[in-house]
């Protein structure tokens, strides 16, 4: 028998549809690699951050962001050798990141590194723009959401800390406004992409519906 073929699974959708703990839950049980590209994007834009780099400027930011090494070394994110992966959900982050992903220059640097990370198949990348810029010839595209109330909730009980319902709710609604009606690389699905609604799914279900279709499409090569 042949080595069985390894595809790519993009998962795309809004904030909070649970797309990174489904992602990494699918690579595992099919026993590939996980890429988390808002990761990617929340620490490039802690990076700009620690150094203190005004965010009105693109050129500004262009400039910093030419200095910067990253590195995605088992789920952790490394940017000129510092281990940045705690710092991705500050509230800093979260307020500039959509702004930062938005400029076209910042999205050149990342969709590339990320086509390079998984040129070799056997990857499951979630982020905004997968089935459509990063790898438009994934062979499995997810579509994943739920409804606007159920993603507030799940960040809530996700960030664990003391926080805001209120806050939470306007930040989502404010990057899902900010990351659909931006020019470059809007969240948007795919035409081939399949819907998933999760808002009435346990992440076991989520989890299981797509590893289970993955199946299929391997099985078809
Ligand atoms: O986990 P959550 O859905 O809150 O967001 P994330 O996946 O960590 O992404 C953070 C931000 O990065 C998003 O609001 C987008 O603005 C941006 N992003 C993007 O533009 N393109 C991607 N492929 C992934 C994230």
């Amino acid at each position: 028998m042949g080595k069985e073929k390894k595809i790519i699974i993009a998962i795309d959708g809004p904030a909070g549809a649970g797309k990174s703990t489904v992602a990494d839950k699918v690579a595992k049980k099919l026993g590939y690699s996980h890429l988390d590209t808002g990761s990617m994007y929340r620490g490039a834009t802690f990076f700009l951050i620690k150094n203190k780099v005004p965010m009105e400027k693109e050129e500004d930011v262009l400039t910093e962001l030419r200095k910067m090494k990253m590195e995605m070394r088992e789920n952790k994110i490394f940017i000129n050798g510092e281990n940045f992966t705690p710092f991705l959900r500050t509230e800093e982050v979260e307020k500039h990141v959509s702004w930062v992903s938005s400029l076209f220059g910042v999205r050149k640097i990342l969709v590339q590194k990320q086509k390079d990370i998984a040129r070799e198949g056997g990857f499951v990348l979630d982020g905004r723009d997968i089935g459509t810029q990063v790898c438009p010839n994934a062979e499995l595209k997810i579509f994943l959401s739920a409804s606007p109330e159920i993603r507030v909730k799940r960040r809530f009980f996700q960030l664990k800390e003391e926080v805001d319902l209120d806050f939470i709710r306007k930040d989502l609604k404010r990057r899902d406004e900010y990351d659909k009606n931006r020019k470059a690389g809007p969240l948007k699905p795919a035409d081939d992409a399949i819907f998933l609604d999760s808002s009435h799914l346990t992440q076991k279900e989520v989890v299981e519906k797509i590893v289970r279709k993955a199946r299929e499409v391997i099985g078809d090569y």
